[in-house]
């Protein structure tokens, strides 16, 4: 087997140095949030627990380091270009006062590909967090891209992130993309904050009874398998497509993120 194919992430670490905060911001604490695939939620829950973070007044920053999958500005109804002040990008604040930096508010179309090599999408990602005006941020959320690749890789090593919350659904809790998502960032030495099941139930729209489409859940099993903590379930729910695909996904509200931000603030406590 060539050798980068079992290097393991500590001995990829090895002299890269975390970047020091961005000039004239302060950036508090950072939660990255990650999957062991695509199309778990994992950006729609990284838009919930920003808004719910500033409902709490919080000072709120979204990082989308999905560059070639960029969905957070869509999500949260933010367009426009970033402005620049002197050599830093201002990043675009939500409705919710988000602080949301993107590619897709960089680019000219966005239908636009990106068609970059790993490398420059890495540089990029490091770029979003160095050379924006972030300001006092209290909470900053890093959307990655599914799995274990190029871009979970240089923001674990990279920044310094505080901690990191697992995304999975139940249809993928019994496959091992989870674990390797998790063994990743505890190969890094990364805490990890806990697992939030996203899709975990439904409620039938004509009898209101809750129904568990996926069989039942075993997300708090897995989590305690996996030795990290369940943070909550979020509900499958056609208003988080509806609301998210009209830029309006910060007024969705389900009962349990409070109780999955609570978890999460004992965590990564605000400073
Ligand atoms: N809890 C949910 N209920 C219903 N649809 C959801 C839910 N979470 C995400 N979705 C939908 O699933 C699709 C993928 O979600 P997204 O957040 O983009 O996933 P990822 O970032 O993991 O690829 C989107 O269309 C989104 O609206
Ligand atoms: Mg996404």
């Amino acid at each position: 087997m060539p050798e980068a194919a079992t290097a393991s992430p500590e001995s990829q670490t090895a002299g890269i140095e975390k970047l020091s905060q961005p000039a004239n911001s302060n950036i508090k604490r950072v939660v990255a949030v990650m999957s062991g695939k695509g199309g778990v939620g994992k950006s729609s829950v990284a838009s919930l627990l920003a808004t719910e973070l500033a409902r709490r007044d919080f000072s709120v920053a979204l990082l989308d380091a999905d560059i070639t999958g960029p969905s957070i500005p869509k999500m949260l109804g933010v367009a426009g270009t970033p402005a620049t002040l002197g050599n830093q990008l201002i990043p675009e604040s939500s409705r919710s006062g988000i602080r949301v930096m993107s590619l897709n508010l960089l680019m000219e179309r966005e239908d636009e590909p990106v068609i970059w090599r790993g490398p420059l999408i890495a540089a990029a990602v490091k770029q979003f967090w160095s050379d924006v005006l972030w300001g006092d941020v209290d909470y900053m959320i890093v959307d990655l891209p599914p799995g274990t690749g190029d871009v979970p890789l240089t923001v674990l090593q990279s920044l310094p992130v505080d901690s990191v919350v697992i995304v999975s659904t139940p249809q993928d809790l019994s496959a091992m993309v989870v674990k390797k998502a998790v063994n990743m960032v505890k190969m890094m030495d990364v805490p990890i904050a806990g697992l939030v099941e996203n899709m975990g139930w439904l409620v039938c729209p004509k009898c209101g009874e809750r129904l568990e489409p996926f069989g039942p859940r075993k997300a708090e099993k897995m989590a305690a398998q996996m030795e990290i903590d369940y943070l909550g379930s979020l509900p499958l729910d056609p208003l988080v497509s509806e609301l998210g695909d009209q830029g309006r996904i910060d007024e969705y509200k389900p009962e349990t993120l409070a109780t999955i931000v609570d978890l999460l603030l004992e965590k990564v406590k605000p400073t």
